[in-house]
Parts: structure tokens; sequence; C-alpha cells
């Protein structure tokens, strides 16, 4: 399944295109939309997007918090999902992350997307929470090399 991660601009024709993707994904099915103040907040957070030709089939949004990094909002197309796509993106995402610096990278995953956090190496911390109405549970990745790496290298 050939999809090309890049990040792109806030308030771009692909921006806009990427959180239609995300709130048919995250919000309609709650009968919510994104509030004005939530997409103007995105202008300080980096734009990860997947093409499958030219069209955006996956997204997440970064948010540096130094010297960590948040990731939310992270979708793949329905119909495409279960073929790698998010575990590429998180791989993307981590790949920026270490670039800039960032010693680890955190999420809300919703309950229902716990495996997928951790088959990509993240880990539970802390108690559940609610969060818009869905349970979530913060995980954690951190990008720093353990003694042990260190060791063999
Ligand atoms: C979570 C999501 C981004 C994963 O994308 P994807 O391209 O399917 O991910 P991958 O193909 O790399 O990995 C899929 C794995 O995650 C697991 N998984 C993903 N979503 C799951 C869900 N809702 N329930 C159970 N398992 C899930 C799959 O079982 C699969 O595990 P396996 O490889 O061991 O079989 C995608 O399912 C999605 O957009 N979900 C809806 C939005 C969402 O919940 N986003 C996360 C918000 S915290």
């Amino acid at each position: 399944m050939e999809v090309e991660f890049r990040i792109i601009s806030y308030c771009t024709k692909e921006w806009k295109e990427a959180v239609k993707l995300r709130e048919a994904i995250l919000r309609k099915p709650m009968g919510s939309k994104f509030t004005g103040k939530e997409l103007e907040e995105e202008e300080n957070m980096v734009q990860v997007v997947g093409f499958q030709k030219r069209k955006i089939v996956a997204s997440a949004v970064l948010v540096p918090l130094h010297p960590r990094l948040k990731m939310q909002r992270v979708v793949v197309q329905e119909n495409l999902r279960n073929h790698d796509i998010g575990s590429r993106m998180m791989a993307f995402c981590e790949l920026y992350a270490r670039k800039e610096g960032f010693r680890s990278i955190f999420c809300h995953a919703r309950q229902s997307a716990i495996k997928f956090y951790q088959k990509n190496g993240y880990l539970e911390e802390g108690d559940h929470f609610d969060e818009d109405g869905v349970p979530h549970v913060k995980m954690v990745k951190s990008l720093q090399k353990t003694t042990q790496t260190l060791r063999k290298e």
C-alpha cells in the first residue's frame, strides 16, 4: 500500500482536507465537530499527513512540548486500516521527534487503540480517564537510548 508521509502547512488546502478526515473519524460518530478554538490552536502544531497518490488517507497532529512531543488526532481512512499505514505514520512521527531532539512521545490513547500503540512500542502510564466522553489512557514512548542499548553498541 503506497503511502507517502509529509509535513504540511497550517491553513492550506491539504490541511483542510486532513481536518475533514480527522473530523469524519474522530468527531462525527459522536455528533460533534472541531471547535474554532481547537482549529486555531493547530497553527502552532505540526501537521503530518499520508498521501495515497494525491489524496490524504492518514493524519496526525504533533504538539511540541519540549522535551516531550504530544501526538494527537491520529487517523487512517477506514477502508485502508490494518495495512500498516498507521504504524508507518508512527515511525515517521518518531523520526521527526528524534531529529528535533525530543526525548519522548506521548498521547492520550482511546482505549480501543491501546493495542495499536503497544504494537508501536508505547507503554501505558497512569490511570484511565475520560476525554470528550471517550475512555482514554496516557501512553508514552521514550526516545532515549537505554544503558543496555548503549553498552551493546
Ligand atoms: C488506530 C489507527 C490509526 C490504526 O491505523 P492502522 O493503519 O489500521 O494501523 P496498523 O495497520 O499499523 O496496525 C493495526 C493494528 O492496530 C490494531 N488496532 C487498531 N485500531 C484498533 C481498534 N480500534 N481496536 C482494536 N485494535 C485496533 C489492529 O488490531 C492491528 O493490530 P495487529 O497488527 O496486531 O493485528 C486506525 O485504526 C484508526 O484510524 N482508528 C480510528 C481512530 C482512532 O481511534 N485513532 C486513535 C486515537 S487515540
